[in-house]
């Protein structure tokens, strides 16, 4: 039987855009390192008025929009991000005050760039246990805050920016793979590989919100192999073989990851959703950003065979394959 369905996408990105050549007036690096390295020549950055809340809210309300239902049936909010407004409350509730939704429940999700891929599965069984029958799934993030602008190996990887899903529970009638929903999700964590990829700060250590860390060619080497591994997994999992795939909707890390992974698995590259070139590595927004992109250019239609994967810190992996 087929989980919960997807019945709209929005995304936001800050106004401001910084090209690979306005870094290059700060670091020392350049766009032709960074195009060819990352795939990377645009990423949106927050000003200060622009915060995860307001991009998580604006994302929702796109979301709310094309589905075509109003805030007050939403039940659940689960938002992922690593760059929340404050310590606490979870900005999760920060959006459902914005959305005006009452009643329902709302927290967020801490797994870094796979965090939408885990805030996903977490709202899929909470709405088919019926504790909600609509959900709210965000993946939001001001990257920009916790990068040291000094550190060329990071600070030209990420950008800020928000997507979001509106989720329906499975009706009684839900049917198979033919039939709109969630067909099949695998998540992982490792943490014994903490050290490849951190935030060097936090409340109970250091009292600051820190910078981010990352080993990025050890990192790099853990993605690929996860990510076909996970891939492999959720196809096993469905029946379901690589060439009926229509759309890969990956975290945007690296081009190169990208291509590597559908390489492995024998995907053509014309499947894969890249986005990475104009929004950079957003985190746990990048998966629904794109997928916000590709449902709105009109490349993934209603039917199609979608499958969402993310890797990153932790570390975390995951992968979802959906029936649109
Ligand atoms: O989202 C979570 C998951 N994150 C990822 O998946 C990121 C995975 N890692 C990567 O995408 C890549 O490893 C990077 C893009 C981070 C780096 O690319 P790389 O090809 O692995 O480069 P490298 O780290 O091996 O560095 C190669 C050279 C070094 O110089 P030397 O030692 O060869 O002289 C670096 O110091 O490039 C240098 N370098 C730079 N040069 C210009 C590193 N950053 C820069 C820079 N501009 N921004």
């Amino acid at each position: 039987m087929t989980g919960s369905r997807l019945l709209g996408t929005g995304s936001a990105l800050p106004r401001r855009i910084v090209t690979n050549a306005e870094l290059a007036e700060r670091v020392d690096t350049s766009d032709e390192w960074i195009v060819e390295r990352t795939g990377i020549r645009q990423r949106h950055i927050a000003e200060a008025d622009e915060t995860t809340a307001t991009l998580a809210t604006a994302a929702a309300r796109a979301a709310l929009a094309d589905a075509g239902v109003d805030a007050s049936s939403i039940g659940l909010i689960v938002l992922a991000t690593a760059t929340p407004d404050n310590t606490f409350p979870a900005t999760a509730t920060k959006v459902q005050a914005a959305l005006g939704c009452r009643g329902g429940i709302a927290f967020d999700v801490a797994a870094v760039c796979s965090g939408f891929l885990y805030a996903l599965a977490t709202a899929d069984s909470l709405l088919r246990t019926g504790m909600a029958q609509r959900a709210l799934v965000i993946g939001a993030e001001t990257f920009s805050r916790i990068l040291d602008w000094e550190d060329r190996t990071t600070c030209v990887l990420f950008g800020d920016g928000a997507g979001a899903v509106v989720l329906e529970a499975p009706g009684a009638d839900a049917g198979g793979s033919d039939a709109p929903g969630i067909l099949g999700t695998r998540l992982h964590a490792d943490g014994a590989c903490h050290d490849l990829l951190y935030v060097d700060g936090g409340p109970s250590t250091t009292q600051t919100v820190g910078h981010v860390r990352m080993r990025g060619p050890e990192v790099f080497r853990h993605a690929v192999v996860n990510l076909a591994s996970v891939l492999k997994e959720v196809l096993e999992e469905t029946g379901i073989s690589s060439d009926e795939i229509d759309w890969v909707v990956p975290h945007q890390a690296n081009a190169r990851i990208l291509d590597a992974t559908a390489r492995k698995l024998g995907i053509s590259p014309d499947k894969v959703v890249v986005t990475v070139d104009r929004h950079a590595n957003t985190s746990a927004a990048s998966v629904p950003l794109a997928l916000d992109t590709a449902r709105r250019d009109g490349r993934i239609k209603p039917g199609d065979l979608v499958m969402l994967e993310a890797m990153g810190g932790g570390f975390t992996w995951g992968a979802s394959l959906i029936r649109m």
